[in-house]
C-alpha cells in the first residue's frame, strides 16, 4: 500500500468536499463461488482501497465529517482464522498503517449510523453493485435493497469522482509497473497466434502471466478470432491461417491498479491485403487520436476525431460512401465502430464506473448523446493532467448488425451495403493504449508493444 499519509490525505480532502455528514466506504467480503469456504478470489472495492487502503474483507470505513474523525470497523481475526487463513495483523494496528485512529467491532456499525441518523446528520452512500452490500445498508439503515442505488449521495460520488479522477504519480507508476506485465502477455499471445492453436492455450497462458507476476487479471481476458463481438468471452476456437485474433487484456499491479491493452494479431503471422487496409485504418485512427488529445480538449472531441478518420479510411477502400461530415452527424460509421474511443482507467479498468458514467464522464458542459454508437462514449467531458485513459478505436463487421441496417435502409447514402458481403468473416480489429494527460499534451503508458503492421507481424512470426 502507498504511505499512511497519502490515506490520510485522500480522506481530509474529502472531509473539505463534503462540507458535513457522514461517509460510509463498505469494503468488500469475500464472495462464495459453489460453497461458502469456495470463494472466488478476492477483490477489495476501489473506492474503499483508494481512502482506506487495506486489502482484506470484513471492513467498513467512516469518515465523520462533522466530527473531523475517521474510523475503520472490522474485527480482529481468532485462532480458527489464524489456523485455516494465517495471521493478520489486528485492526487498530492495520488502521495505524492507513492513518486511521478509532477503530470499532463490525458490529458497532449500525448503531453508529443510527445515532447519526437519529441526530439529523446526513449518512452519504455510494452506489452498491454488490448484493451482500445493499442487505448491509438495509440492515444499517433500513434502505430496500431495490433503492439502495437510489440513495447515493450525488455529493459523495461527486467527491469520489474529483479525486480519483487525478492520479498521482505513484498511481501512475502503478498502472505502469501493470503495464510491463501486460507487455509480457502480448508477446507471448503474439508468437502462440498459429494456426492449429485454441483460443484457450493462449487465453491460459497470458492469464497465467499475470497472476506470476503477483497480480491479477484487470478483468476478464478478450481473446478471440470472432473480434466483432466486442466482449467475447469463449475461447473455444482453433486458429486458423486468414484469421484475424482480437487481445483486449490486462493486468492489475500488485496494488490493483489496471492496465487495458488490446492488438489485433493475423494468425500465423502476415495480414491479407484486406486485414491490411483495416488495420491501418484503425492504427491510422489511434495513433491520430493519441496526437490530438490534450488538457482542455472534451474526450468527445477527439472520439469524433477518431470516427473521422475511420469514415475517411473507410470510403477510401469502398466501404463508405458520400459526405463524410454528413456521415458522422448522421451516426453511420456506427455500423461499423458502435462503441466510445475509451473511458478512464485506474484501480477500476473502467475506473469509478459503478459510480456512475455520466458522473464519471460527463459534465455540465457535455450531455451525452442518445445515437446509436456515440451513447456509448463512457468519457465524453474535457481532458484534465492527470487524467489516465484509454484510446481504443476498432473496425468491425457484425454480420446481424449489417443486415439490420441494410433491412432498415439505414444510412444508405453513406453505406456501400453491396461492397460489405464479401467482409462477413472478417470479424474486427481494435487497437488500444492507455494514455497520460500531461500539462501539455498526453504520453503514452508504458513499454511499447508492437503495433504497426509490421511489427505485430513481426511479433507473430515463428
Ligand atoms: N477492455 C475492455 C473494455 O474496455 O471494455
Amino acid at each position: 500500500m502507498f504511505d499512511s499519509r497519502t490515506y490520510a490525505a485522500r480522506r481530509k480532502r474529502l472531509r473539505r468536499d463534503l462540507g458535513s455528514g457522514v461517509a460510509l466506504f463498505l469494503g468488500n467480503d469475500e464472495s462464495p463461488m459453489n460453497y461458502t469456504a469456495n470463494g472466488y478470489p478476492f477483490r477489495q472495492d476501489s473506492s474503499f482501497l483508494y481512502f482506506f487502503g487495506l486489502d482484506t474483507p470484513g471492513l467498513a470505513g467512516i469518515v465523520d465529517v462533522d466530527e473531523g474523525k475517521d474510523i475503520l470497523f472490522g474485527d480482529d481475526i481468532d485462532i480458527e482464522d489464524i489456523i485455516w487463513m494465517g495471521f493478520l495483523p489486528t485492526v487498530k494496528e492495520r488502521a495505524a498503517e492507513v492513518g486511521v485512529k478509532e477503530t470499532r467491532p463490525a458490529k458497532a456499525l449500525t448503531a453508529y449510523l443510527q445515532d447519526a441518523l437519529a441526530k439529523g446528520r446526513m449518512v452519504h452512500l455510494l452506489p452498491p453493485y454488490r448484493a451482500e452490500h445493499r442487505l448491509k445498508l438495509q440492515d444499517c439503515l433500513g434502505v430496500p435493497p431495490a433503492e439502495a442505488k437510489a440513495r447515493a449521495s450525488q455529493a459523495f460520488i461527486k467527491a469520489v469522482v474529483a479525486q480519483r479522477s487525478v492520479k498521482s504519480e505513484a498511481e501512475v507508476a502503478e498502472i505502469e509497473t501493470a503495464l510491463m506485465t501486460t507487455c509480457k502477455m502480448y508477446e507471448t499471445a503474439m508468437h502462440m497466434a498459429q494456426p492449429g492453436v485454441y483460443e484457450h492455450s493462449i487465453a491460459g497462458r497470458i492469464n497465467g502471466i499475470a497472476m506470476a507476476d503477483g497480480g491479477a487479471n484487470a478483468f476478464p481476458t478478450i481473446l478471440t478470432i470472432n473480434g466483432q463481438i466486442l466482449h467475447n468471452h469463449g475461447y473455444t476456437n482453433k486458429l486458423a491461417k486468414g484469421r484475424l485474433m482480437v487481445v483486449d487484456s490486462g493486468a492489475e499491479s500488485a496494488l490493483h491498479y489496471a492496465s487495458d491493452i488490446t492488438r489485433t494479431i493475423p494468425v500465423g503471422g502476415k495480414f491479407t491485403a484486406r486485414q491490411k487496409d483495416i488495420y491501418e485504418i484503425v492504427l491510422a485512427a489511434n495513433l491520430g487520436a493519441i496526437r490530438f488529445a490534450k488538457p482542455g480538449l472534451p474526450y468527445k472531441e477527439v472520439h469524433l476525431l477518431a470516427s473521422r478518420i475511420i469514415v475517411d479510411g473507410l470510403m477510401d477502400v469502398g466501404l463508405m460512401k458520400g459526405n463524410s461530415d454528413d456521415a458522422i452527424a448522421q451516426g453511420a460509421h456506427a455500423l461499423f465502430f458502435p462503441h466510445g474511443l475509451g473511458h478512464m482507467m485506474g484501480l477500476d479498468v473502467h475506473d469509478m464506473e459503478n459510480l456512475g458514467e455520466n458522473n464519471v464522464g460527463y459534465d455540465q458542459s457535455v450531455e451525452r448523446s442518445r445515437q446509436f454508437g456515440l451513447a456509448y462514449l463512457r468519457m465524453a467531458r474535457p481532458l484534465r493532467p492527470g487524467h489516465v485513459m484509454t484510446v481504443e478505436p476498432g473496425i468491425y463487421f457484425i454480420p446481424a448488425l449489417i443486415d439490420l441496417w441494410r433491412a432498415e435502409k439505414k444510412a444508405l447514402d453513406f453505406v456501400a451495403y453491396d461492397k460489405l458481403e464479401a467482409y462477413r468473416g472478417f470479424g474486427g480489429v481494435r487497437i488500444e493504449d492507455d494514455i497520460l494527460v500531461t500539462q501539455d499534451g498526453v504520453r503514452v503508458l508504458g513499454r511499447p508493444i508492437p503495433k504497426t503492421a509490421a511489427q505485430v507481424e513481426a511479433a507473430s512470426t515463428v
